[in-house]
């Protein structure tokens, strides 16, 4: 009675141990991440859970069912043989496990009477000595076949079917840590590739608008010298209009360049700032004066409340071009109803609002609009989509906020709050140009 006791208690502690190494196994497999390091845990732990002295795990890689990813672990018995590293080429008795796709379990005799073991001779020479053989297809979700593990020379006895079944159960542990291992590798290459398109696409802003800005200064020029010489000729006067679209074209380009110019640099960090002491009323008036012309065209009537006196240490261009995008936006999708441009400040903030009565932005897009290249696809008005971008930056780097309220067919009301006294930062940053 004693001796059976002792005999159960044997097993249980067998049983435990065998529970505790696959689940070792287990949480090995899951924190090993790449293709690799799965197939060298598969390998290690199979070998340790089931406890013999080799174990090679392999991915079936081609067509011809080769097993090109290989890892192999031996026990110090086979030592000498830690450098082997013939790969099983898919033909003799691996084939087998993998085309019919279920385990195999052979004593040392029935493998060498086996007639697909008879082509491995080749490479038994240098092949650890065999002793017995279990092997188990490791299958993917769709049940098909992706590899091997195969165990050899058992610590003690023959492989049985206990040991067949924990060794089915490590390899579905495997399947899914290397479903998990595959989708992390795609996940980092893809990664990889949007970070290197990113990079692509800012080199060639960069570049791009630098090469425009000249083309686009000379040709400045030559408008200059084609409205002197025509001034000169009698009735050249009939060319101006003409001349004149032309100018406002070329000003047109010249904004979107200057647009590209200022998102590469803000993407690089280096919108350069030049805090002095600036009017938020005196700044207004002029872009709307110079705005005057452009809402003429969208027939929108300009309400300007902003009185001189709000200073604050800003940049002068920038600020003029929060105002200038702002207001050009409230004109593009203002639908012709009035705009309005308010500005307001108390010791610590100055306020400025543009106000428009035209199509609105769906409160869902309202994020999105501040994000580069956005445009909502309605849209006909021309434009990069990268004004109100370019405004947060300026926005951001005065330290100050910006915020929109609208409803979709109901106008845009932009708020933007920025101290008077500039951002502490970027007073004592030195900036290159
Ligand atoms: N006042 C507004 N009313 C309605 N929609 C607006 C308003 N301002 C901006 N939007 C929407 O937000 C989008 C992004 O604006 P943003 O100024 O960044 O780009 P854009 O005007 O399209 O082009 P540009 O780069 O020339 O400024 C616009 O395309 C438009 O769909
Ligand atoms: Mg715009």
């Amino acid at each position: 009675m004693g001796g059976g006791r002792s005999k159960e208690g044997a097993s249980r502690a067998d049983f435990l141990a065998k529970l505790r190494g696959l689940s070792r196994a287990t949480v090995a497999m899951n924190s090993s991440l790449t293709l690799a390091e799965v197939l060298q845990v598969v390998a290690e732990q199979a070998r340790l859970v089931v406890g013999c002295h080799q174990s090679i795990t392999s991915f079936t890689a081609g067509e011809d069912l080769s097993q090109a990813v290989n890892a192999i672990s031996l026990s110090d018995k086979y030592a000498a043989w830690r450098t082997y590293d013939e790969k099983p080429d898919g033909t003799g008795i691996y084939r087998l496990v993998v085309e019919k796709n279920r385990p195999y379990r052979l004593t040392q005799e029935e493998l060498e009477s086996h007639p697909a073991f008879r082509g491995f001779s080749w490479a038994a020479a240098r092949h650890p000595p065999m002793r017995g053989w279990l092997a188990v297809p490791i299958v993917d979700r769709r049940g098909e076949n992706i590899g091997i593990i195969q165990l050899s020379d058992k610590f003690e006895g023959e492989f049985d079917e206990e040991d067949e079944q924990i060794l089915v159960q490590l390899a579905q542990i495997a399947a899914v840590a290397t479903d998990n291992a595959r989708l992390y590798e795609a996940e980092k290459a893809g990664k990889k590739r949007a970070e290197r398109s990113v990079k692509a696409r800012e080199a060639f802003i960069s570049i791009a608008s630098h090469e425009l800005r000249t083309p686009i200064t000379t040709l400045g020029l030559q408008l200059d010298q084609i409205d002197l010489a025509i001034r000169k000729l009698p009735g050249g006067e009939r060319f101006e209009p003409k001349l004149a679209v032309a100018r406002r074209q070329l000003e047109k380009l010249n904004g979107l360049v200057t647009e590209l110019v200022d998102v590469s640099r803000a993407r690089a960090g280096r919108l350069d700032l030049q805090l002095e002491d600036v009017d938020l009323g005196e700044v207004a008036a002029e872009v709307v004066e110079r705005m005057g012309e452009q809402a003429k065209l969208a027939g929108c009537a300009i309400a300007l409340e902003a009185p001189a006196g709000i200073v604050g240490r800003w940049d002068r261009i920038r600020l003029d071009q929060v105002i200038t995008n702002l207001l050009s936006n409230a004109l593009k999708y203002g639908a012709g109803k009035p705009v309005k441009v308010a500005g307001s400040g108390d010791a610590a903030m100055a306020h400025l609002v543009v106000v428009d009565h035209g199509i609105g932005i769906a409160p869902e897009d309202q994020d999105r609009v501040f994000e580069p290249f956005e445009r909502i696809k309605t849209m006909r008005a021309g434009g990069l989509g990268l004004g109100l971008w370019i405004v947060r930056q300026i926005v951001d780097r005065f330290g100050g906020r910006i915020r929109v309220e609208s409803e979709l067919g109901h106008g845009a009301t932009f708020c933007v709050d920025i101290p008077r006294a500039g951002n502490p930062v970027d007073e004592d940053r030195v900036e290159p140009t």
